[in-house]
């Protein structure tokens, strides 16, 4: 089990999961204000920067070098539907796409 803290537009929440979920479902079992579209990672809505635990995460996906750069990942960025939890521990992330503005449109 992982201990997960999941920082959205407004809204943070802490749960404790299994290894396997990615990201971006544990924030919407969380109900967390995080958006999506594809969740295949190409959309990048989900864009999100781990601050603390990414060692449990898995290794970027092909997607994710698809969509993002290697800057980006320096800096802990992943996407969210691309990241799965898989080893127990402490992970936080904030939600952080590349433009917010559409996000206050509802
Ligand atoms: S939901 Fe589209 S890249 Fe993750």
């Amino acid at each position: 089990m992982a201990r997960l803290r999941l920082m959205g537009r407004t809204q943070e929440q802490t749960m404790v999961t299994p290894v396997g979920s990615t990201l971006l479902n544990a924030a919407l079992q969380l109900k967390v204000d995080w958006n999506y579209n594809c969740s295949r990672g190409t959309c990048a809505r989900c864009r999100c920067q781990v601050l603390e635990g990414a060692e449990h995460l898995n290794e970027i996906t092909d997607a994710e070098w698809n969509r993002m750069d290697e800057e980006e990942f320096e800096e802990g960025y992943r996407l969210s539907c691309q990241a799965v939890i898989e080893s127990t521990g402490d992970i936080y992330a904030v939600h952080r796409p590349y433009f917010r503005s559409w996000l206050a449109r509802g």
